[in-house]
């Protein structure tokens, strides 16, 4: 109900603030950020803070204040094994607060500064925290889009601070989760168009595969910015600016240029049979296509790029459709 809300709402913000306010007195905490190159006023506009390495610093200074049932209940505290005593979840981390979009923080990230594991800890779903609802950034980059109305969705807490700190204040990301089609209509919400730009990986890759099929038909327009050599968006905005990632956007390709391109990297082309899998499986993404210009377009360009009959591809493809509907 509302007025427990309101309580864990304080409990939360009350923390945030104590894990800002004890950053400043953690030099390595300071010192990991800013070799990550995330300076004061990135801290500050992020509310980043810091959680000691220590067990119940939080609880102890949170419960004079608050019971441990409504610590607990926002995620904060857990109980040892025979429920006697209770301990701090987030220890030695680096802490990013989850804010959402009426500036409620409800939730936090927690990194490691080292190679330990899990290198990320996040509240767990608790009623006022629903992973599958939030976006990292959304409290940030709702009032900074564009008349374009584009949100970029990036993985990962690092992404959305360096896409910020490089200038492009529309950047989201959902947070270890994959995407739902709950976060396709938050998106909704306040975008017309979506970017999409997750980790080059080959995780990334099938992470983006899955959020095309999640926003279809939920967002009308959707690109996805492939980066390469393995790089995430904070990594590639170090290794080449801003420029080159505005150059990204600007040439962020179709979700159906995606699919084509991801399927064609399993085939070996020069082989008469994978040419020919790789063809049948191609014009099944093509014939999903409900613009028959569209169509014509991507039959042309296989046509033009396997020396193979564009009246060939084009027969199959409306095969493929006719056989759809
Ligand atoms: N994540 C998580 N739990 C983990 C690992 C990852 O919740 N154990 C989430 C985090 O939100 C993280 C995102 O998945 O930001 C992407 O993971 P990854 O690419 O591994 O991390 P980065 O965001 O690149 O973090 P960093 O640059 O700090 O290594
Ligand atoms: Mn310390
Ligand atoms: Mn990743
Ligand atoms: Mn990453
Ligand atoms: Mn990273």
């Amino acid at each position: 109900n509302t007025s427990q809300h309101a309580k864990y709402y304080d409990i939360l913000r009350d923390a945030a603030v104590f894990y800002y306010k004890n950053l400043r007195v953690h030099p390595e905490a300071m010192l990991y950020l800013e070799k990550r190159g995330i300076h004061m006023d990135v801290v500050k506009q992020f509310g980043l803070g810091f959680s000691n390495d220590a067990w119940a610093e939080l609880l102890k200074s949170m419960s004079q204040k608050y019971s441990t049932k409504d610590l607990e209940s926002v995620g904060l505290i857990i109980a040892n094994k025979d429920n006697t005593s209770y301990y701090d979840r987030f220890r030695n981390r680096i802490i990013f607060p989850i804010i959402n979009p009426k500036g409620k923080v409800i939730g936090f990230g927690g990194r490691v500064m080292d190679d330990s594991l899990p290198k990320y800890l996040n509240s767990p779903e608790t009623e006022v925290f629903n992973k599958s609802q939030t976006l990292y950034g959304l409290n940030l980059a709702k009032s900074k889009l564009s008349d374009k109305k584009q949100l970029i969705i990036a993985e990962g807490y690092m992404d959305v601070i360096a896409l910020h700190t490089y200038g492009f204040t529309n950047a989201v990301a959902t947070l270890g989760t994959a995407l739902t089609a709950d976060h396709g209509r938050l998106m909704r919400r306040y975008a017309d168009e979506v970017i999409i730009c997750y980790d080059s990986d080959f995780a990334g890759q099938k992470a983006t595969l899955r959020s095309l099929d999640v926003l279809r038909g939920l967002i009308d327009k959707v690109k996805i910015i492939v980066l390469g050599e393995n790089l995430d968006p904070d990594e590639y905005l170090k290794k080449y600016g801003s420029d080159k990632f505005r150059e990204k956007i600007d040439n962020a390709i179709t979700a159906t240029e995606y699919r084509i391109n991801h399927l064609m990297q399993a085939y070996n082309l020069n082989n008469d049979q994978e040419k020919i899998e790789f063809l049948s499986k191609a014009v099944l993404i093509i014939g999903e296509l409900s613009n028959a210009f569209e169509k014509n377009l991507f039959i042309d360009n296989l046509s033009n790029q396997l020396q193979v009959s564009r009246e060939l591809i084009a027969q199959e493809v409306f095969k493929e459709n006719y056989n759809a509907n």
